[in-house]
């Protein structure tokens, strides 16, 4: 079997607003400690990268992942990357009295930049959290971000999928096909994940 070479992302960005505070989110990065152990498990090559460890902010992902994915046959963009930052950062701690409201600017949206200059033989799989209209919403983004494959996740104030929460959502595929997942592990879902993003590649690679 040929080896393929996978770019991983997991866990949140932050977004720092002083020394002292940042705006970022829930994840924990377990879906993507799990996506790292299927990818290496099937034998492929294996670039990781972890928020907030090795790159911090949606800015600084962004410029790392466009100087890996030239040479990536996968990208896995699981990382839950901030859609939005504060419109500046302060070198020094803001007092309390400065803190009565903040201006935001919204992010640039890391995969569907990337895959403006997707090559064709480059396959993509990425992740929606919704808390409605699941399969309308996860299919509008994975036609906009250029997407072949998405696991989307339901999340509500009583649904978490944060951690090592079950999954219940579904996986699509360009054609729309849908595979209903209800209370999966991560575990089993990273595999089947990876499976299906290993075969989607061999075929485009195969035609390409
Ligand atoms: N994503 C990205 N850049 C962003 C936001 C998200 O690359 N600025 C990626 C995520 O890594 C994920 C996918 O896009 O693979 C969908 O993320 P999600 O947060 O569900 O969607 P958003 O595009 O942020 O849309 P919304 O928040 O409106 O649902």
């Amino acid at each position: 079997m040929r080896r393929l070479r996978f770019l991983l992302t997991s866990g949140p960005t932050r977004e720092p607003l002083d020394p002292v505070r940042y705006l970022s989110n829930y994840s924990t990065g377990t879906m993507g400690r799990y996506l790292a152990s299927a990818i290496r498990r099937r034998g492929h090559a294996l670039t990781w990268v972890r928020c907030p460890q090795d790159v911090e902010t949606t800015a600084q992902l962004l410029k790392r992942l466009q100087a890996l994915i030239v040479k990536q046959d996968v990208l896995v963009m699981a990382a839950a990357v901030c859609d939005v930052r504060p419109a500046r950062t302060a070198s020094s701690k803001i007092k309390k009295a400065g803190l009565k409201a903040l201006i935001l600017k919204q992010n640039p949206d890391v995969m569907a930049t990337l895959a403006r200059r997707k090559r064709t033989r480059q396959t993509f799989v990425g992740f929606a959290l919704e808390s409605s209209r699941l399969k309308e919403n996860a299919l509008q983004k994975l036609d906009k971000k250029g997407m072949d494959l998405i696991l989307v996740q339901r999340v509500t104030s009583h649904i978490k999928p944060f951690g090592d929460a079950r999954i219940g959502g579904a996986i699509y595929a360009s054609e729309g096909v849908g595979t209903p997942l209800f209370r999966a592990s991560k575990a089993r879902v990273a595999g089947q994940l990876i499976r299906r993003a290993e075969a989607l590649a061999f075929e485009k690679l195969r035609v390409a």
